[in-house]
């Protein structure tokens, strides 16, 4: 009897030492006072830690989200913990292009500049839906969604140089393949599902290395990462058992933001571009993630699929 406790609890405990020793953290003291942020998703989990952190460091920060409710209560409990008053809330749907395009352009009028957007929202899941702009919802707040809102703000960014894009992927993104049916297609079970997440997640890295070519030498840096698995409310529809286990065994929500903020505001970082990073280290993506010919036909793929979206001009 006494075994089955003491084993499993030694194993237990060992698995918890190594995953804090393991955990990369951004030990950077940096500063980030009159620098303007955007983070997607930044209601809860990873996003709403990364914006918390970076409010401490003294920026402004734009809380980009979907619902006003959950924004807003974000955006009273971050000024309350950091007493940095320069933190909004901007209403942002992903899943609507319609509304990429209205935030883009309030942002683009009404904010001087944007040093540091990051593309944190993001879904698991499992919706077969359709969005208003005829995509599938997960593919379209995975992908289209942050790729249109990348490429509206790019001018701005550029000129706020030096900035910096950071795109939250996934470990994920390894069994991923560009299948542009997979883009068009929702799933329909859960084996489906997990392909159409992981195709999303390559997306975002074969955007980062492409985007990070054309943006040699602008002073824009672009780079992408894994937070590791952790606990948030991207597994809210799991069963409470299974839930139990990812609160015991996964990473919280602020260890997960720490390769976020790392790329966010390091300054060894000014230069880094194009790369993958996972627990505040570069790693090694995947092949795919690093097949410019696949990040291309992407690339190409996406802009049709946005510019179909376009408001029409009447004749
Ligand atoms: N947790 C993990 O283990 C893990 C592992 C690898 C990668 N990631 C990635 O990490 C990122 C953050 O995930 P998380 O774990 O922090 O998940 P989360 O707690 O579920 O947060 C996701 C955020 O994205 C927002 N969002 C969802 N759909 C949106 C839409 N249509 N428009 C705008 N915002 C939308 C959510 O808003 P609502 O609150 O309104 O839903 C929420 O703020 C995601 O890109 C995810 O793929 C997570
Ligand atoms: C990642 O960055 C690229 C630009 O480099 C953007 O087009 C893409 O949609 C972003 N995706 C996310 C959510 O990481
Ligand atoms: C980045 O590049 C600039 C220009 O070449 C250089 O002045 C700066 O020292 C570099 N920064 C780092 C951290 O390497």
């Amino acid at each position: 009897m006494y075994f089955y406790v003491t084993v499993p609890a030694i194993v237990f405990i060992v698995y918890k030492v190594y995953q804090k020793w393991s955990c990369g953290m951004c030990t950077s003291d940096a500063r980030m006072t009159g620098k303007v942020v955007i983070v997607t998703g930044a209601n809860t989990g990873i996003g709403f830690e990364t914006a918390k952190d970076l409010a401490h460091r003294g920026a402004r920060i734009i809380l980009a989200c979907r619902d006003e409710g959950r924004g807003t209560t974000a955006m009273h409990k971050i000024i309350e913990t950091t007493q940095n008053k320069n933190v909004v809330f901007k209403q942002l749907d992903l899943a609507s292009l319609k509304s990429v395009r209205a935030f883009a352009e309030d942002v683009i009028q009404t904010e001087p500049a944007i040093h540091v957007l990051v593309n944190n929202a993001g879904t698991g899941k499992l919706d077969n839906s359709l969005t208003e702009d005829s995509l599938p919802i997960e593919a379209q707040i995975n992908h289209f969604g942050p790729f249109l809102l990348t490429t509206l703000l790019l001018p701005l960014i550029k000129a706020s140089a030096p900035s910096r894009i950071v795109n939250v992927s996934s470990l994920l993104h390894k069994v991923g393949k560009v299948d542009p049916e997979s883009f068009h297609k929702p799933a329909k079970n859960s084996i489906q599902h997990m392909r159409v997440y992981s195709n999303t997640k390559l997306a975002n890295m074969l955007f980062t290395r492409k985007l990070s070519r054309d943006l040699e030498g602008s002073g824009v840096t672009v780079n992408c990462l894994h937070p590791g698995a952790v606990s948030t409310d991207i597994f809210r529809n799991k069963y409470a058992i299974s839930r139990f286990f990812i609160k015991l065994l996964f990473k919280t929500s602020f260890e997960g933001a720490q390769t976020s903020i790392y790329l966010a505001v390091a300054p060894e970082l000014e230069n880094v571009s194009g790369k993958y990073f996972v627990d505040c280290q570069e790693a090694v993506p995947s092949k795919s993630a690093v097949d410019d010919k696949l990040a291309d036909k992407l690339w190409e793929l996406s802009e049709r699929v946005v510019a179909d979206s376009e408001p029409k001009k009447n004749i």
